[in-house]
C-alpha cells in the first residue's frame, strides 16, 4: 500500500460493503481497501437465513406489489422514491449475485424457488441451504473480494471518522496488534451493519454494536429512525445468544403462532412488528415468557431447512413433534445514517449502505428479507455514483424526504417542538430536515437538549483503563436495560428508566466513552498520509480495548434511541409507546439527529 489516500476505504464486510468493494475494483480499478473489526466473512449477513426478496418471477407478481408491501410495512415513514429504487434495481442485484457464483435454492426445472414471509402478498423470496441465504451471499461475495486486489485488513477497529474542512477523510483504527493506525481515502463507506447488541436478547451476533451509527453521531453526520428497533417474532426461547432465529419462512409454509392454551391469536403473515406486538401483548396476558411456533404440519422440514432443523436438533427439539418455544428478539435497525439515492450521507466523502443506514427504504418498520437486498442495491448505487464524480449529498430519497407529511419545523399541535430550518443544519447542504438534537448525551430524556456529549470527559483522559470484567459488566447492564425497558413495548416511565441506567454506564465509562477513545483524546492529528499509514507513534492515550470501544458505541446510540423513543409519543410500526398507542399524523415525520453544533 502505497502512500496515495485510497480511492475508498469500506468499514465493515457485509454484504453492502463487499458489493462496493468488489465492484469499485473489478469495474472501476479504483484502489480499496476494506477494514473490518472481525475476520472477513464475521458479519450480521452470515446470519441472514430468510433470503432477498425480489420480483423475478412473473405474473402474478410485480414491483408494484413489492412496493406496495414495502410501503405498507413501513407504516408512513418510508420514502416512496428510496423504496422505489429497491424495488425496480433488485432483481438485477439478485442477477448480478448469481453471476458472480451465489447459489440460490431452484425446483427441479432449474428455476429460482420463492417463498412467502410476513408482510409480503406474493411469494418473491429467494434463498440458499433453506435458511442459510446469508452464508451463502457472504461466501460468495469475499470469494470475490480475495480474489481481487482489494486490501484486506482484518481484526482492526474503525474507532473515529476523520472528519477536516468538513469531509470525510478517513478513519482512525486500532489495529490487530493494539496500535493507533490512521487510514486515508478520497471516500469512506459505512457499511457496519446494525446494533442488535444493544439488547441482552437478539438474533444479532455479537459483532452488531452500532460502531458505525456511533462514528457517524460523533463525526456530525445526521442519523435518523433510530427509535425504529425491530423485533423479530419468532426467535427460539433459549439461553443460547445470538437467540437461534426460525425463520418468517416458515409461517410463510404454514407454521402457526400457538399461546400458553394453544390457541392461535394473529395472523401469522403479518408484518413482524404486528406480530411481535401481539405476542408481547399475549405473552403479558397470560404471564408466560414465551409462546409457541406449530410447525409440525410442515412435510419435509429437515430438506426445506436443513440449519434451523440442526439448531433445534442441537437443544433437543424435533420440529415435526414439538412446539417451539419462542419469543421476540431485537433483530434490525430500522434507521441510521442519513443517505440520499446514491449512499451519500451529509458529510461529504461520506457514504452509508447497509443496516447502518437511513437510506428510507425501511420507514418505521422493515419488510421481511429487504436487507440484503438494500445492501446490494444502494452499495451499487454508492460506487456507480462515486465512479461518476459525485461528491456530496443531493436532496433525494430520505435526505430530502426527511419531512414525509405533516408539519416542517415540527410547529403542528401534538409534533415535536420546532428545531431548525429545513436545509440548514449546521451549514450543510441538506433539505427538509426535522432536526432533534437532545440525543446525545441526555441526562433526562425530556427533550430539553443536554451539553454534555456522551463519553466525552476531559478528566477522565488521565483516568486507568477499564479492566475486562468491568467492561463487561457495563455491558450486560446496557443490554438489560434496553430490555427491560425500550423493547417491543415502551412508555416514557421505562424509557426514562433505561436513560437512568444508559447515564450510569456513560459515567462508568469515563474516558473510555466514545469522544474519550478517539483522535482527540489520543492527541493523534489528522495529516495527509496517504493509504493505510504506519502506526502513529506519539499517540498520548491509552489504546483502548475493542470491547470497551463496543460498549461506549453501544452506549453513544442507546442514547439517541431512547431520546427519540421519548420524543416519539405515538406508536407507529416497531416503535409502540404503551402510554400513546395511537399512531398520530403530526408525527409522520423523521426524527433527525443533526449534527453536534457545539
Ligand atoms: C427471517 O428469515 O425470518 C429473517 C429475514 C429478515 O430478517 O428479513
Amino acid at each position: 500500500m502505497g502512500d496515495d489516500p485510497l480511492d475508498l476505504l469500506v468499514l465493515g464486510s457485509g454484504v453492502a460493503g463487499l458489493t462496493a468493494a468488489v465492484q469499485a475494483t473489478e469495474r472501476y480499478g479504483m484502489s480499496v481497501g476494506v477494514l473490518t473489526k472481525g475476520a472477513l466473512q464475521q458479519s450480521t449477513t452470515r446470519w441472514a437465513q430468510g433470503g432477498v426478496a425480489a420480483v423475478l418471477g412473473e405474473d402474478p407478481d410485480s414491483t408494484d406489489l413489492h412496493l406496495a408491501d414495502t410501503l405498507a410495512a413501513g407504516a408512513g415513514l418510508c420514502d416512496a422514491e428510496a423504496a422505489r429504487v429497491l424495488v425496480d434495481e433488485g432483481p438485477d442485484r439478485v442477477h448480478a449475485l448469481v453471476a458472480l457464483g451465489a447459489s440460490f435454492d431452484r425446483d427441479a426445472e432449474g428455476r429460482l424457488e420463492l417463498a412467502r414471509e410476513g408482510g409480503h402478498s406474493r411469494a418473491r423470496i429467494v434463498h440458499a441451504g433453506g435458511a442459510a441465504t446469508g452464508i451463502e451471499i457472504e461466501r460468495a461475495l469475499a470469494d470475490a473480494v480475495l480474489a481481487t486486489a482489494v486490501a484486506v485488513h482484518e481484526h482492526a477497529f474503525a474507532v473515529d471518522l476523520v472528519v477536516t474542512d468538513g469531509r470525510c477523510r478517513g478513519v482512525l483504527a486500532v489495529d490487530r496488534h493494539g496500535r493507533w493506525r490512521q487510514v486515508t481515502a478520497r471516500h469512506v463507506l459505512l457499511a457496519t451493519g446494525g446494533a442488535g447488541q444493544l439488547f441482552a436478547v437478539t438474533t444479532n451476533p455479537v459483532e452488531a454494536t452500532g460502531d458505525g451509527i456511533a462514528m457517524a453521531l460523533r463525526a456530525g453526520a445526521a442519523c435518523a429512525d433510530v427509535e425504529f428497533v425491530q423485533f423479530h417474532p419468532t426467535a427460539l426461547h433459549h439461553p443460547r445468544m445470538p437467540r437461534p432465529l426460525l425463520s418468517e419462512a416458515l409461517r410463510g409454509h404454514g407454521a402457526l403462532l400457538r399461546d400458553r392454551d394453544g390457541d392461535r391469536f394473529v395472523d401469522e403473515l403479518l408484518p413482524r412488528d404486528a406480530v411481535s406486538r401481539a405476542m408481547t401483548a399475549r405473552m403479558a396476558d397470560q404471564g408466560v415468557d414465551h409462546l409457541w411456533l406449530d410447525a409440525t404440519g410442515l412435510e419435509r422440514f429437515g430438506e426445506r431447512f436443513p440449519t434451523i432443523a440442526a439448531a433445534l436438533g442441537d437443544v433437543g427439539l424435533d420440529p415435526a413433534a414439538d412446539w417451539l418455544p419462542i419469543a421476540p428478539a431485537a433483530h434490525y435497525l430500522c434507521g441510521g445514517v442519513v443517505t440520499d439515492l446514491r449512499g451519500a450521507t451529509s458529510v461529504d466523502g461520506l457514504w452509508a449502505a447497509g443496516e447502518v443506514a437511513c437510506s428510507g427504504v425501511h420507514g418505521a418498520n422493515r419488510l421481511a428479507s429487504n436487507s440484503l437486498l438494500e445492501g446490494m442495491v444502494f452499495a451499487h448505487r454508492v460506487i456507480e455514483a462515486i465512479d461518476s464524480g459525485a461528491d456530496g449529498c443531493e436532496p433525494t430519497g430520505a435526505m430530502r424526504t426527511v419531512v414525509a407529511t405533516g408539519p416542517r419545523g415540527g410547529a403542528e399541535p401534538g409534533g415535536p417542538a420546532a428545531s431548525g430550518e429545513p436545509g440548514t443544519i449546521g451549514g450543510r447542504r441538506v433539505a427538509g430536515w426535522h432536526p432533534v438534537r437532545p440525543p446525545i448525551g441526555v441526562d433526562s430524556i425530556d427533550g430539553s437538549p443536554s451539553r454534555e456529549r456522551v463519553g466525552r470527559s476531559s478528566e477522565g483522559a488521565s483516568e486507568p483503563p477499564l479492566d475486562d470484567g468491568a467492561v463487561a459488566a457495563l455491558r450486560d447492564r446496557l443490554q438489560r436495560a434496553m430490555t427491560l425497558h425500550a423493547g417491543v413495548l415502551r412508555s416514557a416511565t421505562s424509557l426514562a428508566d433505561a436513560s437512568g441506567d444508559i447515564t450510569e454506564v456513560v459515567r462508568a465509562l469515563g474516558a473510555v466513552g466514545p469522544a474519550g477513545t478517539g483522535a482527540a483524546a489520543a492527541g493523534i492529528g489528522v495529516t495527509d498520509a496517504g493509504g493505510v499509514g504506519p502506526a502513529v507513534e506519539d499517540a498520548a492515550g491509552a489504546v483502548p480495548s475493542p470491547a470497551a470501544l463496543e460498549v461506549a458505541n453501544l452506549a453513544e446510540l442507546a442514547t439517541a434511541t431512547l431520546a427519540a423513543a421519548a420524543m416519539r409519543t405515538e406508536s407507529r410500526g416497531a416503535h409502540t409507546r404503551r402510554d400513546h398507542p395511537d399512531t398520530a399524523d403530526a408525527f409522520r415525520l423523521r426524527l433527525v439527529i443533526g449534527p453536534d453544533d457545539r
